[in-house]
């Protein structure tokens, strides 16, 4: 990749979580091998030289790890931080990023379509939105019947987090191009959090 991207993510402690959800099978990660997965902690690593970061979330909390995080990767450039709801960045211009990445943060926010608008919005044209999220088993079965039963509970005790989200659907309806969405069942997920989706689409 070029000198100088911009990526705008949404909330800074990606890394772990892709770790964890793929198992640790960096090699067989689609991102990691094209050299352009993102995230913050370790997979801060896998940003290219002069990345322009602008790090989202609604919540202040993070930019203290975020910060401890990115101090061992020099090559990482933290522009700013937003703390906004993802649903609405007006402070955030139209056509400003290459790069938009979100994981593991459409499950929580209060909707995911607006969201979805407001990351087509700020990419340029051509930018990239690459995503990992865990959503709704694809098919009718125990195990979605499972994640139904669990979502509320699991929404108190996981700060807004819901487990039935169609993700994969909305970013289909959201009108980017070339969309490219991969289902995995990581086994070391928990059952009801244990569909993933890769995606990744073009404005
Ligand atoms: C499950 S955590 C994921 C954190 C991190 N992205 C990761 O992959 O480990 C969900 C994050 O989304 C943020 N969040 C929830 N609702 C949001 C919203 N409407 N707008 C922006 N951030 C939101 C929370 O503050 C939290 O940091």
């Amino acid at each position: 990749m070029d000198a100088n991207i911009e990526f705008v993510i949404y909330t800074a402690l990606t890394a772990t979580s892709s770790e964890r959800s793929f198992g640790g099978q960096k090699e067989e990660h689609p991102f990691r091998n094209s050299g352009d997965w993102i995230g913050g902690g370790a997979n801060l690593q896998y940003y290219p030289e002069n990345s322009n970061l602008t790090a989202v979330d609604m919540n202040p909390s993070f930019i203290t790890y975020f910060e401890e995080n990115r101090q061992k990767y020099p090559q990482v450039n933290l522009k700013r931080t937003v703390i906004t709801m993802a649903e609405d960045m007006h402070d955030i211009d139209d056509n400003s990023f290459d790069v938009a990445i979100c994981t593991y943060t459409l499950c929580s926010v209060k909707s995911v379509r607006s969201a979805l608008n407001e990351i087509k919005r700020v990419l340029k044209p051509g930018g990239k939105f690459l995503c990992v999220e865990h959503v709704l088993y694809c098919k009718s079965s125990w195990n979605s019947t499972l994640q139904k039963f669990a979502a509320p509970l699991w929404k108190v005790y996981f700060n807004g987090c819901t487990l039935t989200r169609k993700s994969d659907e909305e970013i289909r309806k959201t009108g980017f191009k070339d969309v490219v969405i991969e289902m995995h069942h990581p086994k070391d997920m928990w059952l009801v959090a244990r569909p993933q989706i890769i995606g990744i689409a073009t404005k």
